[in-house]
């Protein structure tokens, strides 16, 4: 079992080349991410995660509606390159967006003031894990799945078309699909540099 674990979080990659080629049915999608929002921890038990999942066209409105976001800002000149990643993107089946839902954070601080400063790293850190477990979970199934940080910038728009929370607050965004293309080489730094046992 440990071995499946871990041959699953070293065949997570970025993986950009996606399609819409579908891979699992949407309730089996569903699902694979419902159980990921479940078991993935967070401090004091707090549960600050809420996730969208965004498939087919509402995936494609996302990257449409996040295109028409950064062309307000990107010059017209350099607009070719980041147009077409944002096509990229769009190619894929569907978009896991990750939230925290700042009231349940503000509420933590409130009861417990000693670590007040804590409550917003920690639900950081838990996104990060539910994120990791999300990723894994798709590319064990299949799917190719990337990283994606369009927020503050998209939020306004985000909360505004699928009608969410102001006290949700956007941290990432997960674009995914059927792979089209292997990810490139990996570079590791020498694992002694980065890790000490002491016995
Ligand atoms: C916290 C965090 C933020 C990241 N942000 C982005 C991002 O905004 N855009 C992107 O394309 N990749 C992003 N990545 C992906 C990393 O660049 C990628 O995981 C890393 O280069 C290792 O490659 P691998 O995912 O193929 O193993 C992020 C990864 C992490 C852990």
């Amino acid at each position: 079992m440990s071995k499946e674990f871990l041959e699953a979080i070293k065949k997570r990659r970025s993986i950009y080349a996606i399609s819409k080629e579908s891979v699992l049915s949407d309730e089996q999608l569903e699902r694979l991410i419902g159980e990921a929002v479940l078991h993935t921890p967070s401090a004091f038990n707090s549960q600050s995660a809420r996730v969208v999942v965004l498939l087919k066209e509402q995936h494609d409105k996302l990257w449409d509606l996040t295109t028409e976001t950064l062309r307000q800002v990107v010059p017209a000149e350099n607009f070719g390159p980041t147009e077409e990643k944002m096509r990229s993107f769009r190619n894929g089946y569907g978009t896991v967006l990750y939230f925290e839902d700042q009231t349940v954070i503000e509420g933590l601080q409130e009861k417990f003031a000693l670590y007040k400063d804590n409550f917003p790293v920690w639900s950081e850190q838990s996104s990060g894990m539910l994120q990791l477990v999300v990723w894994t979970a798709l590319e064990a199934e299949g799917y190719g799945a990337t990283l994606q940080h369009y927020n503050p910038l998209i939020d306004d728009a985000v909360r505004k078309e699928w009608n969410l929370p102001s006290t949700w607050k956007l941290i990432a965004q997960m674009p995914f699909g059927k792979p089209t293309a292997e990810p490139g080489e990996k570079q590791f730094q020498p694992l002694e540099e980065r890790m000490k046992v002491f016995k």
